[in-house]
């Protein structure tokens, strides 16, 4: 872990990487990146690098975790063992079981499972390099993996952290705001800004709390459009081929 930098924030406003307080990193997406997964994203957001799979529906194996009446939806969130400074422990851990549930959940209010009974739909997140923020950067390329594997959703999921450092509450933290700020609110909400995850990790006030919602929803705005860019990109059939098979 580097040493604690004097400051996060300097007297103009900026933070170590140069961005304002509300300002997330930049963001880079690919879709379909898997030729074996039936929906899959590659996605990288600041030094943060995530590769997710979609699979299903399928039938659900075993046959005991099958739902008469829905689809069961899995995730799985995993850190390569080379995505941290130090080597990550492979295999599940306390805060992989916990992130993959509450990401699972996440979804839920949008995945119309009840469309495919006795099936799974599995989201496997591989986190190839981790830079604070892996949770919200897997629920972004999961929601286009998803989308890409044809699963029917009300709309898509985007997730976005805010915090504070060094007293201020700032969109999208990097990993030194992560390990030396005072707080993390990591949020995942619909694109009716419906909130299905929040967390939290330190202390915030009512008041810091409502400062970083607004900003959160910014970002979440933000990425949104990323998101639909990408799929708009994938699925947007060109109008002179519809005239030439017309
Ligand atoms: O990644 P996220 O912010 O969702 O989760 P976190 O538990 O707050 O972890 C923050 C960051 O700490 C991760 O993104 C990694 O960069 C780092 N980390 C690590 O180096 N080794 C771990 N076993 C877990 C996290």
């Amino acid at each position: 872990m580097s040493d604690k930098p004097d400051k996060l924030i300097t007297d103009d406003g900026l933070r170590l990487d140069g961005r304002r307080a509300d300002e997330i990193r930049p963001m880079k997406i690919e879709i379909g990146v898997l030729s074996r997964a039936d929906g899959s994203c590659y996605l990288e957001w600041g030094r943060n690098k995530i590769l997710v799979g979609v699979f299903g529906p399928r039938e659900a194996h075993p046959r005991r975790s099958q739902r008469a009446d829905s689809a069961v939806i899995r995730y799985r969130y995993n850190m390569a063992s080379f995505s941290t400074e130090d080597r990550a422990r492979p295999g599940h851990s306390r805060r992989s079981i916990e992130i993959s549930k509450v990401s699972r959940e996440a979804f839920e209010p949008v995945i119309m499972a009840e469309l495919f009974p006795k099936t799974a739909i599995d989201i496997f997140v591989e986190v190839l390099q981790a830079d604070a923020g892996t949770r919200t950067a897997a629920i972004n390329a999961a929601s286009i993996a998803l989308a890409d594997a044809g699963i029917p959703m009300k709309g898509l999921i985007t997730s976005c952290a805010f915090g504070k450092v060094d007293g201020q509450i700032v969109l999208d933290l990097s990993k030194d705001e992560d390990n030396y700020g005072e707080a993390d609110f990591p949020v995942a909400m619909t694109q009716d800004g419906e909130i299905t995850l929040v967390q939290m990790d330190g202390h915030l006030t009512p008041e810091e709390i409502k400062k970083g919602m607004e900003l959160a929803k910014k970002g979440c705005k933000e990425i949104l459009e990323i998101q639909q860019e990408v799929l708009r990109k994938k699925f947007e059939t060109p109008v002179e081929d519809t005239v030439e098979k017309a």
